[in-house]
């Protein structure tokens, strides 16, 4: 986050005008020497906000509320306190100082970014002037879009043929370099200096960040034969797919109040939710949901409510958005989940119905322990002894999760209450879990992998700087982890790790899987269902097949460039365990104490070299 000068804030009232401000958002009448107007932040027929221009001030005698300009922004329009100072800046006219002592913005962002607004019109015109419009206007209006929310959402159409943004483009060769970068270009391998659009004969959607610049694209096929069905712009120094919310901007922008959010699925559900008046929504971008997603939300609103399918998949992605959840809550923050009927999305829901039965819906959905304790009771035979055991020890290791002190202790009585037990028992369970608790920060336990005993017990322990989940670092515990992060960050793999992990099989056929994994891995793009082309080869296997798929199951919790210290180190650890295991075996077999001292002090150097 940018540093914005001191002296610059507290100046800045004096250099911007309160009423034009407000006036801008709401039409305010003189009165007297003051203004005034219907309050926007409650409901009233009578005016009684008053903006006070000599004091530049605003004050509701109905409600309460008052404050300066920034305060005012921010409440109106739903921004952080960075982020309405910009606001309050730019539309004065005022350019915002930034701390000396910050990291200078890199002017090359803003380049991007100016660049993306321009491609945005770009391909806003071409539904206008493209010889091929018809058919995306033919496809828009099938959907039920109108022309009014088109525009509120910057839609647009990339053109069928592989050059028109490139033509448009093409003469200014900085230009044509940057919308490489922002991977809306494409190189021609055969062709230097030639290159093809990334995106054609595609219904745009621009991505804004929360501020509302655009910083990149997601592209949907006009017919159902085409593939992919939506195309995404890739990751680029101004888009971080795990940190961007589809809508945010909007959702500030365009609702009243912003009560809870609905985190839901697609771009097409958060843009039919609009259309009918539901607006505060959101989308990720063809990823899970992850803690960044959630710490942004937690800024924006008290509620947050994942909005899931209710089939088998949308199960498994409302119970990973679970997982990530609990660390994440904090004092005041509700989470809840809202399941809708199989084989629906809010977009084909709401049209279906009526967008007041859609927030009937809303209103009724489930808060978390629910969904928690429900979840968990359907994978035990919660009728029997056994199952409640098993109930209680499941729960429990979710449970230790959550760091906010009073909800564990109200979810710790609610799992006593459905056991029927006493809270201390719960709590003694909860005590006695060997796992340790899970912090964002750290990878998901392998759950349901027995650890056997390591080879070397002795072995030091890893000396990285994140506590490590797989507690043995035998052999197993160390390829689970590597294929875990692989299966979560497939960027991971290289030419190089590659021919490492082929080493490793070399000496243990273990190593076949995530050898194939580091192949495909390299071969795939990350694009929504990238897992799913990720367990492929396996598809015929069905035991591995079935434990890969439980293992992308686990979040990622770590960044990319935490997951690759993970997965690096984990690999030095297997290639030294390797080395030890064959000195081991030299050892057994050498033939003078002076050679066994020899190959003793080889190993001790290796666990040194760890330490
Ligand atoms: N998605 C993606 N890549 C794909 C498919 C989907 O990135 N190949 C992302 C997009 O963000 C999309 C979301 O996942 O909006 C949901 O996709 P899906 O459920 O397949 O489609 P819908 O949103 O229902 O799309 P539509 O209604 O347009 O068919
Ligand atoms: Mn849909």
């Amino acid at each position: 986050m940018p540093f914005i000068n001191n002296d610059f804030i507290n100046d800045l009232s004096n250099q911007v005008d309160i009423v034009d401000l407000i006036n801008r958002r709401v039409p305010l009448k003189k009165a007297g020497k003051d203004y005034k107007a219907c309050c926007p932040f409650h409901n009233e027929k009578t005016p009684s906000f008053t903006v006070v221009a000599d004091k530049q001030y605003y004050h509701c005698f109905g409600c309460g509320e008052n404050g300066n300009a920034i305060d005012f922004v921010m409440k109106f329009d739903h921004l952080n306190f960075i982020e309405a100072v910009e606001v309050v800046a730019g539309e004065s006219g005022v350019s915002v100082v930034y701390d000396q002592n910050a990291r200078p913005v890199d002017p090359k962002m803003k380049r991007y970014r100016d660049l993306m607004q321009e491609v945005s019109e770009f391909y806003q015109s071409q539904l206008k002037k493209s010889p091929a419009k018809k058919k995306v206007v033919t496809y828009a209006k099938n959907r039920g879009l109108t022309g009014e929310i088109a525009k509120r959402f910057d839609l647009g159409f990339a053109p069928p043929g592989w050059s028109g943004l490139f033509d448009h483009f093409k003469h200014n060769l900085e230009v044509v370099k940057d919308l490489e970068e922002m991977g809306l270009l494409v190189a021609k391998k055969e062709k230097k200096g030639e290159y093809y659009d990334r995106f054609r004969d595609r219904l745009m959607f621009p991505i804004h960040n929360a501020k509302g610049n655009i910083i990149a694209f997601g592209g949907r096929v006009l017919s159902e034969e085409d593939k992919p069905k939506y195309l995404n712009s890739p990751e680029t120094p101004i888009f971080h797919k795990s940190r961007e919310l589809y809508g945010l901007h909007h959702a500030r922008k365009h609702s009243r109040s912003i009560d809870y959010i609905l985190v839901v699925e697609g771009y097409m559900d958060v843009v039919a939710l609009h259309q009918s008046g539901i607006t505060c929504t959101v989308a990720t971008l063809g990823t899970a949901t992850t803690p960044e997603h959630l710490q942004t939300l937690s800024r924006t609103t008290d509620t947050i409510i994942f909005c899931f399918d209710g089939d088998r998949a949308g199960r498994a992605a409302a119970w990973k958005a679970l997982q990530i959840a609990l660390p994440v809550i904090k004092s005041g923050l509700i989470v809840k989940f809202l399941f809708l009927p199989d084989g629906e999305d809010p977009d084909t829901l709401v049209k279906k119905e009526s967008s007041k039965a859609f927030e009937a819906r809303i209103e009724k959905s489930h808060p978390l322990s629910k969904f928690l304790f429900d979840h968990i009771k359907a994978e035990v035979d919660f009728d029997t002894i056994e199952g409640k055991t098993l109930f209680l020890e499941k729960v429990s290791i979710l449970i230790q999760q959550v760091e906010y002190d009073t909800y564990q202790q109200q979810l710790i009585e609610g799992v006593a209450q459905e056991v029927g037990q006493s809270v201390e028992q719960v709590k003694r369970v909860l005590s006695q879990q060997k796992l340790p608790p899970l912090k964002p920060s750290t990878p998901a336990p392998i759950v349901g992998e027995e650890m056997p005993v390591p080879d070397f017990p002795d072995f030091p322990d890893f000396s990285l700087s994140k506590p490590i989940v797989v507690k043995n670092n035998n052999a197993k515990g160390l390829m689970s982890k590597m294929i875990t992060l692989l299966l979560n960050y497939p960027s991971l793999s290289d030419g190089t790790v590659e021919v490492r992990i082929r080493d490793l099989k070399k000496m243990d056929k273990k190593f076949a899987v995530l050898l194939e994994l580091t192949r495909s891995s390299q071969m795939i793009e990350q694009e929504n269902n990238f897992q799913e082309e990720l367990l492929k080869p396996f598809k015929n296997k069905t035991t591995t097949y079935n434990r890969l798929g439980q293992l992308c199951i686990m979040e990622p919790y770590l960044s990319e460039m935490q997951a690759k210290d993970e997965f690096l180190a984990a690999l030095d650890v297997s290639e030294q365990q390797q080395k030890n295991t064959q000195n081991k075996a030299s050892i057994a077999t050498a033939n003078t104490i002076e050679e066994r001292k020899k190959l003793m002090e080889s190993i001790q150097k290796g666990k040194l070299k760890k330490k």
